[in-house]
């Protein structure tokens, strides 16, 4: 099939190159000429292991970027993976994506005859901000509308194994509005369908995207319970990974994402969350498990760094933050809990010295080389520090020993649960 889509984000590029290496004619939309010159080349314009190698095989074949809608009716269907960012209130600024749908609305209005167009909402929006996007659309379209249809199919990829969670997905989810527009979709999808054994939801497309929201508020509410429980086990003085990994036996429960710690961050769950409570609100019903998610979650960096002040009085004093990133494998920061633990360091008057194998860099455009200190190893940051807190569970930092003995004062607490209690270091797990 021949295919558009929208917006060259890691949710939008790895569809462009999954879909490519299913065999479909892809181009790749974006306004941004950067990020179109660089997919043209072969490669993706972001980190995302094995988008590379998908990209280098299939562009100048199968899939080309532009910046340019002018094309975009020549193709069979459409799909909008614009983002959508959080504003300051929680919900989402859906300007971007509206805009968006106008301009392909405003592209496929020259539709001729009886030739039909599939519009297919990648995006995560909250099922009353799909009225926006239809409206958006229809603006576009203008007399054409009735010869475009609308159909949402979220994503539900994680970040460093996008790639592999597209080729293997928990569940695939259709919401259409007609039978047409679902066999489209089974006909995008066949090669996938066909050669996994993944179940298929045929659904309208509100239901679709409410899947996607309560999937990510799921997930993010049972680490934040776990969290809580790991909390009242800390308390308790017992170990709460002993606990919760007998409790992740029950088949019921499960035993993933129950890693209690320093809390969820990157560009899902927050914004997610937050847009979920946001939308509720809204229609009159305020979420209050789904707010005490958020809650245990916003406290969980100033619990550790309570735990740090026990010790010592950071004041002055040099203190290392490892990891930056929001998880191991990728350089995103977007919502990292390290950025509350150097805000509450900062406040405190401590001198930061922050240390990630790979998120240095994007780290950089949230705090300054005057704000903070980078260091390039977690050896360099620990030498002199009167403290060390741990933001992300990279494996490296497993590996650490003898590192810890050039620190002024060794009182390292673990927010991840990566570091080895040893001789010669004070050690604090925040839930155990
Ligand atoms: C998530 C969802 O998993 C994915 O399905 C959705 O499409 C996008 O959001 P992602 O944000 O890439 O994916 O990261 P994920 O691996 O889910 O981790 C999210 C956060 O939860 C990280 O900060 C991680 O450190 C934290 N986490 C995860 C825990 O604190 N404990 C756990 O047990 C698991």
């Amino acid at each position: 099939m021949n295919v558009n889509v929208v917006g060259s984000g890691y949710v939008g590029t790895t569809l462009a190159a999954c879909l490519a290496e299913m065999g479909h004619e892809i181009t790749a939309i974006d306004i941004d000429e950067s990020v179109v010159a660089t997919i043209n080349e072969g490669r993706a314009p972001l980190h995302e292991p094995g988008l590379d190698e998908l990209l280098a095989e299939h562009v100048g074949t199968r899939l080309q970027a532009t910046t340019s809608y002018a094309d975009l009716a020549d193709a069979d269907l459409t799909f909008l993976a614009i983002g959508t960012p959080s504003r300051s209130d929680g919900s989402i600024d859906l300007g971007p994506l509206s805009a968006a749908a106008e301009m392909v609305g405003e592209a496929l209005s020259g539709l001729g005859g009886d030739r039909e167009h599939l519009v297919v909402v990648k995006s995560t929006i909250t099922p009353p901000g799909l009225d926006r996007v239809r409206e958006a659309l229809a603006t576009g379209l203008g007399d054409v509308a009735g010869a475009v249809e609308f159909a949402t199919n979220p994503e539900f990829l994680r970040e460093g194994t996008a790639v592999s969670d597209f080729r293997n997905p928990d569940k695939i989810v259709f919401g259409t509005e007609s039978a047409s527009a679902l066999a489209t979709l089974e006909e995008l999808y066949a090669p996938l369908i066909e050669s996994t054994d993944s179940p298929i939801v045929r659904t309208d497309p509100e239901t679709a995207m409410l899947i996607k929201y309560a999937n990510n508020a799921f997930l993010a509410t049972k680490i934040s319970l776990a969290n809580d429980l790991g909390n009242v086990s800390k308390e308790f003085g017992l170990d709460a990974y002993e606990v919760m990994e007998a409790v992740g036996l029950d088949d019921r429960i499960g035993e993933q994402f129950l890693r209690s710690g320093v809390g969820w961050g990157g560009s899902c769950f927050p914004k997610d969350v937050n847009a979920l409570i946001f939308s509720a609100r809204e229609v009159g019903y305020e979420p209050p498990l789904l707010e005490a998610a958020v809650e245990v979650n916003d406290r969980q960096p100033e619990r550790l760094l309570a735990l740090l002040d026990e010790h010592v009085d950071v004041a002055g004093e040099r203190v290392a933050v490892l990891g930056l990133a929001f998880k191991p494998g990728t350089d995103d920061v977007r919502n990292s809990r390290a950025i509350p633990l150097i805000e509450g360091l900062l406040e405190r008057g401590a001198t930061v010295v922050g240390y990630d194998p790979v998120a240095t860099e994007t780290m950089r455009e949230v705090f300054s080389d005057t704000e903070i200190e980078y260091a390039d190893s977690a050896e360099d940051a620990l030498a002199g520090a009167s403290g060390a807190v741990v933001a992300t569970d990279w494996d490296e930092f497993a590996a650490l020993d003898s590192e810890f003995d050039a620190m002024a004062e060794p009182v390292v607490v673990d927010g991840r649960r990566i570091i080895e209690r040893r001789e010669g270091i004070t050690y604090e797990g925040l839930t155990w």
